[in-house]
């Protein structure tokens, strides 16, 4: 089904038309240079750096004709660079923050220095170093990735050594320090470590205000990609990074992470927005670059590039985010991918519906990969794409404005009963007052372990419009706007005065809080959700309390206080192990569900805990673990099966 749809969306747009409003231009590389860009920056004197993933930092004064020397090689996959004069530059590589010199002026580095490696990388391939911006200070912020079994670790290992049996062993846990963290670095070299949480915050900037952002990846924990404002001490959802807060005494459960973690200032949905989001740059151009200023960029491991209209609200951001330049089928690559490992985000209820918003760009497609970007002093936007083996298209390219504006959402604002929305020219009068050219809906996400589907999705009835005089702007009025949704927009058919349609009719709203500083109050991770994931119905707990009956309670007693087969001698450790109304962490009730579920069906190895995978079906499996949660478990626990 979904294959038919992508095929027929070059004949629906082929009779729009539009002409581009941004360009975007190949830049060549010289053939010695390995295309696989991580870094671009420029000069204070405009000259043009970047540095690629084979570990080497390449200068030119001019991108188009060249030529490029190479000022630095050696490195480890550098992902950041931060030019503070030609002859001074600053690298991330993944086990240091490098300081690069050319101390006797023939343009090659020839002072390599540590300034700070105060974290820990092991060989865990994704153990990743982001980076480099300045703050307002003018120090260094860098971020750390976690290791590619986060999930695991979670907080089981707290601060172990440096332990080589497990680093060589991808299955192991990382005993790395702050990852998954963001930090800065002061000139002098100390390390501040700033705010936890963080799965792959692959893209570290800061705003002109100098308020620190970063990209977070969707994955554990963090249901979809996200743009968050970084503050220090805070904490934003990652548990694993959480044993190198000060205040951290062991092991914690998903009420307290739940109580613990700062949501996003604005989500990028997965799949629709992109799968992997890199560097956020904000547009400093001063209207170079068209009528945007002020607002950020986003590129993305996909053929997108998005762009976010940020406020502050109740005294925190939020804001919108928008599809800036996309490629269907990037996005269809995303898309035709979720559920099949780590993307389990389905891409909303119409699936491909959003491919008829891609505007009908000619000239040089955009490539995927696009993780770094800066704004040349000419207001253009350089890309740095690499797709790190996971795709195909490395390299730089520059997105130019035309100087044709782009007919555009150019903001969406939260009002006291809606959004109001504003555009880059004055739209048609009577489209902005029908109702139908609005289609509005809003859904959120839950905050588990193992990530979250969009739930609670509905539409959203707007009660209210009034246009503005202008006609660059209206308001909507939303029935029953509830905190802690992203409302999701779509434009139908709305064309400008000039009769241009909206290039990208689509925004979603991060509606975190109300005008008042509401926020939403309701249950934040259910377990239950997962359980529904793995099969359809929801548990049972009394049909839960006969199958304990019939094959639980010969060991676990009535009172699920354990014990071990009749006539057997009872060990302290069946006595422990087999106790569900044990309260302490390690206790079997402590653990989540999906630990549990795997338990109850395949044993216990080596141990007597019998597995029932082949004598109970899984909804009888839900059922039984719905009646430990009830019958042994916490009330409110956080992770009791809700019926
Ligand atoms: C033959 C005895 C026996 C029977 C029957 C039995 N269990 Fe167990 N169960 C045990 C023992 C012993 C342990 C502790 C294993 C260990 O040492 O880790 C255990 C552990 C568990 C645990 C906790 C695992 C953990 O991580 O701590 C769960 C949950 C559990 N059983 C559920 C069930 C359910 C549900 C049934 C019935 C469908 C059942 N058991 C039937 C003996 C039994």
């Amino acid at each position: 089904m979904r294959k038919t749809a992508i095929t027929l969306i070059p004949l629906a747009l082929a009779s729009l038309a539009l002409a581009n409003t941004y360009e975007i231009e190949e830049i060549p590389l010289p053939k010695e240079m390995s295309p696989e860009l991580s870094g671009v920056a420029f000069t204070p004197s405009g000259k043009l750096v970047v540095v690629n993933r084979h570990g080497e930092v390449w200068i030119t004064a001019d991108a188009k004709s060249g030529p490029w020397r190479r000022f630095a090689f050696g490195l480890h996959e550098p992902l950041g660079v931060l030019a503070l004069s030609e002859e001074e530059i600053l690298v991330t590589q993944r086990p240091e923050l490098t300081r690069l010199r050319d101390t006797n002026g023939d343009g090659r580095a020839d002072h390599y220095e540590t300034v700070n490696d105060d974290w820990c990388v092991t060989d865990n391939w994704h153990e990743f170093t982001f980076g480099l911006r300045l703050d307002r200070d003018g120090e260094f912020i860098l971020s750390t990735g976690l290791p590619d079994v986060a999930g695991e670790i979670n907080t089981r290992f707290p601060r172990v050594p440096l332990h080589m049996e497990k680093v060589h062993q991808e299955a192991k846990p990382s005993p790395g320090r702050y990852e998954g963290w963001v930090m800065k670095v002061s000139r002098d070299g100390r390390m501040t470590p700033l705010a936890s949480g963080f799965r792959a915050a692959a893209g570290v900037g800061v705003s002109p205000d100098g308020d620190i952002f970063v990209t977070d990846q969707q994955g554990d924990y963090i249901a979809t990609s996200t743009l968050v404002h970084v503050r220090p001490g805070r904490f934003y959802g990652h548990a694993a990074s959480l044993k190198w807060r000060d205040d951290y005494r062991g092991p914690v459960d998903l009420e307290m992470l739940t109580q613990l973690r700062t949501p996003e200032a604005v989500a990028l949905p997965h799949g629709t927005m992109g799968g992997s989001p890199g560097e956020p740059v904000w547009d400093t151009t001063g209207g170079k670059f068209g009528p945007f200023a002020g607002q950020v960029f986003i590129g993305d491991f996909t053929k997108l590039i998005s762009r976010v209209f940020l406020e502050k609200v109740a005294g925190e951001y939020q804001g919108a985010c928008f599809p800036f330049i996309r490629d269907a089928v990037g996005l269809a690559a995303i898309q035709a991918n979720s559920g099949a490992d780590n993307l389990t985000i389905p891409a909303g209820k119409d699936g491909l519906k959003y491919f008829r918003d891609v505007p009908p760009r000619t000239g040089t497609p955009l490539r995927p990969g696009n993780m770094r970007m800066a704004f040349a002093p000419d207001g253009s936007l350089y890309v740095a794409q690499t797709t790190r083996g996971w795709g195909q298209g490395d390299g730089l390219q520059r997105i130019v404005w035309t100087k044709k504006t782009p007919v555009e959402i150019a903001k969406m604002e939260v009002t006291r009963d809606g959004f109001r929305l504003t555009f880059t020219t004055a739209m048609e009068a009577a489209q902005l007052r029908d109702a139908k050219t609005y289609r509005l809906g809003r859904f959120r996400f839950l905050y588990l372990p193992k990530g979250s589907p969009r739930v609670d999705e509905t539409l959203a009835e707007i009660t209210g419009i009034r246009v503005a005089a202008d006609h660059r702007s209206v308001e909507l009025a939303v029935r029953d706007l509830q905190p802690g949704h992203i409302y999701e927009l779509e434009l139908e058919h709305l064309r400008s005065v000039g009769g241009g349609l909206v290039e990208n009719p689509q925004a979603f709203y991060t509606l975190t809080r109300l005008l008042d500083g509401r926020t939403f109050t309701g249950p934040m991770s259910e377990p239950r959700i997962i359980a529904e994931q793995k099969a359809n119905g929801v548990p049972d707990p009394e049909a839960g309390r006969r199958i304990y009956g019939t094959f639980c309670v010969i060991c676990h007693q009535p009172d699920g206080k354990g014990g071990a087969l009749p006539g057997t001698a009872d060990t302290p450790a069946t006595l422990v192990a087999a106790n569900f109304t044990l309260r302490d962490a390690g206790s079997p009730l402590s653990k989540p569900d999906i630990e549990l579920l795997k338990i109850i069906t395949d044993g216990a190895p080596g141990k007597p805990m019998p597995p029932f995978g082949s004598v109970l079906k899984p909804d009888e499996i839900r059922d039984v673990l719905a009646y430990l949660r009830a019958a042994f478990g916490e009330t409110n626990h956080s992770s009791s099966i809700q019926r």
